[in-house]
């Protein structure tokens, strides 16, 4: 039977890309069709018996009478005769779901880290994630919350101007911003965990919610950043850290489930967080707290707006998870019944903030404002709370339950 394709590989040698010439050619051929393969390598001969073994073909010896290139090739050619292997390697490979499209309803562990719409072959290691199912992780804006996230990424080295005087700050207004800061150093290295780990347990196939959440963590890393270099601009040592604020925090780590954790640090934690981010911001005595504050909060609103719509996405389809969501509040709330909740120096520095100075009036002033805070924060979470799904009455009941850390 004569060779019904050609491969010319000239003076090309199968060891510098000269397989890519005669795959190409077999992969015009059916099981059992014969490429006649020219060129003038002096190891071709022996290259090629070498690489048909590994891809399951065969090359014609030269005794079996049938060598020669018939129809397609010159009398010198080697002639191939092509197996069934290659294909069969793809037989049972599935589609990893729909590139472009939405993604899968359920992910299979066996597609592993194979690209969303890839084909995967079979036999690969399972990934191993704890969270493969759609609605577990899902929220439709997750996508465009992603892009905006991409856009909006900004370098502390020059989106704050560090040189910026702090002349004028008194220095009990100072410590009062240092300690803030401390505080806020601690919240944001919560909040770049509990993203992290979040990640690397969610199934790869997700990959919009996957992108995301890596932003939030590299967010919370520029957090971390800002306001430690803001705590240490006045060059004094930093504030305290107090052991209910961190036991609040605590809680937040050990969180297990997905969406109670994005819940309870995202929609809770973070949202509270959006209000008194501006506080600090609209109370700032100096350029570099109120930017860093703007900086931070602009991040913030989209790990809010992830948390709210991907909570609301999961309560919509089944609405018995609100009753998780609750237990998850409670649950929290009685852990943290015997701590201290807000650090008290924290609570102290933020009305001395607000009060600018010492006459009895300013702070009784301060204080107010720190009050209308708290206000403000409560009605934050309600609202967010009733959009996810909780009566209004169900809503206030859950706001006053959360955490006095406010994180
Ligand atoms: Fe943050
Ligand atoms: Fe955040």
């Amino acid at each position: 039977m004569p060779a019904t394709e050609l491969a010319d590989l000239a003076d090309l040698g199968l060891d510098e890309g000269g397989h890519l010439l005669v795959a190409r050619a077999l992969a015009r051929l059916a099981p059992g069709g014969r490429l006649a393969v020219a060129g003038r390598h002096p190891a071709l001969r022996l290259h090629l018996a070498a690489w048909c073994r590994e891809h399951g073909h065969r090359v014609l010896d030269d005794d079996s009478g049938e060598a020669g290139a018939g129809a397609a090739g010159p009398a010198a050619a080697l002639v191939v005769v092509k197996g069934g292997a290659g294909d069969r390697r793809w037989l049972g490979a599935v589609r990893a779901g729909d590139a472009a499209g939405t993604p899968a309803a359920r992910a299979d562990q066996s597609w592993g880290l194979a690209a969303r719409g890839a084909l995967v072959e079979a036999g690969g290691p399972p990934i191993g994630a704890q969270w493969s199912q759609r609605e577990h992780v899902w929220a439709d804006v997750a996508p465009r919350l992603y892009a905006a996230a991409a856009a909006g990424q900004w370098d502390p080295a020059t989106a704050v101007d560090w040189t910026a005087p702090l002349g004028a700050v008194p220095e009990e207004i100072e410590r009062a911003v240092v300690q803030i800061m401390t505080y806020l150093v601690e919240n944001e290295q919560a909040a770049l965990i509990i993203p992290a780990r979040l990640l690397s347990q969610l199934h790869p196939h997700y990959r919009e919610v996957m992108q995301l959440l890596a932003t939030q963590a590299a967010d919370e890393a520029r957090h971390v950043e800002v306001f430690t270099r803001r705590a240490l601009l006045s060059g004094g040592p930093l504030g305290t850290s107090s052991a209910g604020g961190r036991a609040s925090l605590q809680t937040l780590l050990a969180e297990p489930d997905f969406t109670t954790a994005s819940f309870l640090l995202s929609v809770l934690g973070e949202g509270t967080f959006l209000d008194l981010l501006r506080f600090i911001h609209d109370h700032a005595p100096d350029r570099v707290t109120a930017d860093v504050t703007r900086l931070a909060v602009r991040d913030e609103a989209r790990h809010v707006a992830f948390g709210v719509a991907h909570t609301a996405h999961l309560a919509t389809s089944d609405k018995s998870y609100l009753g998780t969501l609750r237990q998850s509040v409670e649950r929290r709330h009685a852990t943290l019944l015997d701590t201290a909740g807000l650090n008290a120096e924290v609570f102290d520095s933020l009305v001395i903030l607000a009060a600018g100075s010492w006459s009895p009036e300013a702070i009784r002033r301060g204080w107010q404002r720190v009050r209308d805070l708290q206000d403000r924060m409560d009605e934050g979470r309600r609202r967010r709370l009733a959009y996810i799904g909780f009566p209004d009455d169900e809503a206030a009941e859950l706001s006053a339950l959360h955490t006095r850390n406010f994180m």
